[in-house]
């Protein structure tokens, strides 16, 4: 047991390790080669249902993440009914926490891969979307995590998710398949602040004995 828990004691020290960052700078530890290095590792490693690899990464730097974050709130705006007060709450709240970083990878799952699967088995076919979002969270987590060991902050984001307008734009943007569906963004950069929401105070843990149960017998 002892040797198990040390054999993985690296792999527990980035898992507690990563957390939300949401005060970033443009630092960057790593050059753009090992950036590009983490995140070709990731996706070609990370696990997806039947195997199917619909997973898709795409990483920006300098200017063109610049240019992400723009679009993202230009897209946006549009779902803030007028509202000034937001609009300058999201312009904000962009600028500091997700433009002021080094960089974003942005991941996709490209649907032709998935409805592929599903038109060869279509008794799975309903489980596809599900079996691609499970697969979209492992690739995030991996990239966050190697990441976050690297000594950058991120934090995950899902403006593509739920405004339609988000995923068409940042796609064009991209020169992306309109097939490649946005399932989240991880801005990062060298974090210049303590991790978590500002002013939501300490991460809380539920109990363990209220969330997982074991059977030795
Ligand atoms: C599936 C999923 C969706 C999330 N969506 C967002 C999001 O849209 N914006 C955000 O700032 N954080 C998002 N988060 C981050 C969580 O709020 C955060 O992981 C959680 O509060 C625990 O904090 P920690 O990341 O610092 O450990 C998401 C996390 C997960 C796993």
């Amino acid at each position: 047991m002892s040797e198990v828990k040390s054999k993985s004691a690296a792999f527990f020290e980035a898992i507690e390790n990563r957390r939300s960052y949401y005060n970033l700078t443009k630092e960057s530890p790593l050059s753009n080669d090992q950036l590009k290095e983490i995140v070709q590792k990731a996706v070609k490693f990370a696990p997806t249902s039947f195997n199917g690899q619909q997973s898709r990464a795409v990483l920006v730097t300098g200017k063109k993440h610049e240019e992400l974050w723009d679009t993202v709130l230009e897209a946006y705006k549009p779902t803030l009914g007028g509202n000034k007060e937001q609009e300058a709450f999201w312009t904000d709240k962009i600028a500091t926490q997700y433009k002021a970083g080094y960089g974003s990878v942005i991941f996709f799952e490209d649907q032709d891969v998935i409805n592929a699967f599903a038109g060869k088995m279509p008794f799975l076919s309903q489980h596809f979307p599900i079996w691609s979002e499970n697969s979209a969270g492992i690739l995030q987590y991996i990239v966050w995590t190697a990441l976050e060991a690297e000594g950058y902050g991120a934090s995950l984001q899902h403006f593509g998710g739920f405004v339609p307008q988000v995923q068409t734009d940042v796609n064009k943007l991209l020169d992306l398949s309109p097939q490649w569906k946005n399932t989240a963004i991880l801005p990062f950069g060298v974090p210049s602040g303590p991790p978590g929401q500002p002013g939501k105070g300490e991460k809380t843990f539920e109990p363990l004995e209220n969330r997982t149960k074991f059977f030795f017998d």
